[in-house]
């Protein structure tokens, strides 16, 4: 491919509401004595931005409310460039929140209210015919609207089905695709079995693994490093991947490009603010076991 990778992402913005906590609460327990921070988020700004940052053109399509949090949301991506002429701002509805935990290994627990990420329907989407190289979707978007995606969308269709949630068949058999990570595996099982889409299944500091047709074609390991917060580092792997894989066609280079710039995004606090630069993740890649 000459020119960089167009890429359409078609997702969720939210602001991120971080406390750090030195061990996640149990249920029922309260946990004291963490710092609080606001960052950008949500899965699709998120691999939106992974991909940007990575070389591609990107275009976000999404809906945000008509409040403050929305211009700290949307931050990060207006700052680097990202299109937001599909981003809709709505009346009368909040933008999404995800309220995070991160402990001292770096684990999460969130919470999403989805607000106006709810209302992202053909109704308020814009117009979807321009010309990308890609369309890349999450499920943070009611399920409906995949399905309308899927049928409408023309071109390579890439569906990141996080967080899992039923989806129906048809949507699988369209896309083109697939990330999940283990527990989204495990929950879609034999509906991900017969798909003609390249399924890459996610294994967190692990690596990744590439299938096609059932069988494995390519896997990657992941560099070994002391994570601080590994909060949006599937959905940097995605954004990376996705360009990877456009930039050069190869299933392999791509998967440790992914695996590389994952885990570059778990060296700082924060979904959007710990997105690697293509230097970043160049460094990463030369420790890749
Ligand atoms: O994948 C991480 C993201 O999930 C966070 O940024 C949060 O907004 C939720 O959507």
């Amino acid at each position: 491919m000459k020119h960089p990778p167009r890429i359409r992402v078609i997702g969720s913005v939210n602001l991120d509401i971080v406390a750090r906590v030195h061990t996640l609460p149990s249920p029922g327990e309260t946990v004291s004595g963490g710092v609080l921070a606001h960052y950008p988020g949500g899965k699709g700004a998120n691999q939106a931005l992974a991909a940007r940052k990575l070389g591609a053109e990107v275009a976000m399509f999404g809906c945000v409310g008509n409040d403050s949090a929305a211009g700290q949301a949307l931050s990060l991506l207006k700052a680097n460039h990202v299109d937001l002429t599909g981003v809709t701002i709505l009346d009368g509805v909040a933008t999404g929140v995800a309220l995070i935990v991160v402990d001292a290994a770096g684990e999460n627990q969130i919470v999403v209210t989805p607000g106006a990420n709810a209302s992202v329907s053909p109704s308020t989407l814009a117009d979807l015919s321009g010309d990308y190289d890609a369309t890349l979707c999450q499920l943070e978007l009611p399920v409906e609207t995949i399905s309308y995606l899927a049928d409408t969308v023309t071109g390579l269709f890439c569906i990141n089905l996080a967080p899992a949630k039923p989806m129906p068949q048809d949507v699988l058999n369209r896309a083109d695709i697939l990330v999940v990570n283990e527990t989204e595996a495990a929950f879609y099982g034999d509906q991900l079995n017969g798909l003609k889409a390249l399924i890459i299944h996610t294994l967190g500091a692990d690596g990744a693994i590439a299938f096609q047709n059932g069988k494995e074609i390519a896997r990657s390991a992941s560099p070994g490093v002391v994570p601080v917060d590994t909060t949006g580092a599937g959905d940097t792997f995605v954004g990376a991947f996705i360009v990877a894989f456009l930039s050069e066609g190869s299933v392999a280079n791509a998967l440790a490009y992914g695996c590389a710039a994952g885990a570059a995004a778990t060296l700082k606090a924060g979904a959007q603010t710990s997105m690697p630069s293509r230097d970043e993740v160049e460094a990463l890649l030369g420790l890749t076991a």
